[in-house]
């Protein structure tokens, strides 16, 4: 890993370059590019974020895909791409079963490695992905990007100076109905072998991810329960395909310590679009948090008078609420967008320093590790214990 020598003198002050390659450029790849245009007119960093490459299957709609998006060049030879010296970050947007394949191609050519979670098929491979990047001496990270919501920042804040006190439940739902209707075709996501499991892997991930950053709690065990719901779905020209993976999974988890959690993940719950929401109970108060209503953190504290209490909305916005200065004046809300932008600019900014950029490889492995005890759990029947 080098990082470019090439640097960028706009504004008067000389910068190191960031060149970055991102493999894949659908959803995930737009969300991303816009982070890698938007990060450097927002926050102030040790590098020049620079739009490098695209890499996709097919090098003509890579190239469209890097005209759009606004990358200098494509291609569909990521060999290439890691052999070149100048390529500094690889970024891992495509679907999952290409995840450790790709990360451990960037990680042996010494590349900085941000990957889109989940970080991979198996613990097995996750663990492989946690252990190359620490030996190869690289920065990695997993774009779990709603830790970094303005309220979601702030949520973990209060939490560690004990605005609630001890946390002792967690009831976290992430629900969508993307695939209600039966007449929804087959994809990638609907297959097990290409993305693992369903709205487990897709969902649930996210809530574990963000149960941990929130509350510094380990799950020590769980036991869920599956259901797939639409057995075969249109594949195109009059075909159908086996649907191998779940449309819904809940799981009840213990952590370590004690408290105790229910997660629930779901594609088919009709006019749920994007609900992804986590309350946290304490001893002395709790917090509740729905992207859909992102900007703003609902706080209960008994430490309120009594005839003063109840759950109270904190928007966000202010200058005092983490990423809100880097934006507009109080109060002018971010987006889902915004939540990659934050992500990268931690990134970025770790790199110019030794402090740790989580979500790390180690992360990925300890999400990993509970998506895999919750499915053994499903076929168990029982309690299935997380691994060290
Ligand atoms: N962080 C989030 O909020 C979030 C949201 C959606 C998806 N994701 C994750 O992002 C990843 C991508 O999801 P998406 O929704 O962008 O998928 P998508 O289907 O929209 O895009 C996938 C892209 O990868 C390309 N691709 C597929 N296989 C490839 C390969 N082997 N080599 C190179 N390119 C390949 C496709 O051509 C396409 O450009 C998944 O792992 C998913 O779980 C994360």
């Amino acid at each position: 890993m080098s990082l470019s020598s090439q640097s960028n003198t706009a504004g008067g002050r000389s910068k190191p370059v960031l060149n970055v390659a991102m493999v894949g450029h659908a959803f995930m790849g737009r969300a991303h590019a816009n982070a890698y245009r938007q990060v450097n007119h927002f926050f102030e960093l040790p590098f020049t974020v620079v739009p490098k490459i695209v890499v996709g299957r097919d090098a003509r709609r890579a190239g469209a895909a890097a005209k759009k998006l606004g990358f200098a060049d494509a291609t569909a030879d990521l060999g290439a791409v890691l052999a070149d010296s100048t390529i500094d970050l690889v970024d891992v947007a495509t679907p999952n079963d290409s995840h450790h394949d790709i990360a451990m191609a960037a990680l042996k050519a010494r590349k900085h490695v941000l990957c889109e979670k989940p970080l991979a098929m198996t613990l097995t491979q996750a663990k492989a992905m946690q252990t190359l990047a620490k030996k190869q001496r690289v920065r990695v990270g997993l774009w779990h990007n709603y830790r970094r919501a303005p309220a979601t920042m702030l949520a973990a804040r209060m939490i560690a100076r004990g605005d609630i006190g001890d946390v002792r439940q967690v009831r976290a739902v992430y629900l969508q109905d993307w695939l209600s209707d039966p007449k929804t075709p087959a994809s990638w996501r609907t297959d097990k072998k290409l993305c693992g499991s369903g709205a487990h892997g897709d969902l649930n991930a996210h809530l574990i991810d963000l149960t941990r950053a929130l509350t510094g709690l380990e799950f020590d065990a769980v036991c869920g329960l599956q259901q797939t719901f639409t057995k075969e779905r249109p594949a195109g020209r009059g075909k159908k395909a086996k649907v191998t993976v779940d449309d819904a999974f809940c799981f009840l988890a213990k952590f370590k310590g004690g408290a105790i959690g229910s997660f629930e993940a779901t594609r088919v719950a009709p006019g749920r679009k994007n609900y992804n929401c986590i309350e946290i109970s304490g001893t002395t108060g709790s917090i509740r948090w729905n992207l859909e209503r992102m900007n703003e953190l609902e706080v209960f504290s008994s430490k309120d008078g009594r005839d003063a209490q109840g759950f109270r909305t904190i928007m966000c916005m202010d200058e005092a609420h983490p990423y809100a200065a880097n934006w507009w004046p109080d109060g002018h809300i971010v987006g889902y967008e915004h939540t990659f932008v934050h992500h990268l600019a931690d990134f970025v900014a770790a790199l110019g320093t030794k402090a740790a950029f989580k979500p790390d490889f180690a992360d990925g492995v300890a999400v990993q590790a509970v998506l895999e005890a919750a499915i053994a759990s499903t076929k168990s029947g029982g309690w299935v214990k997380i691994p060290k």
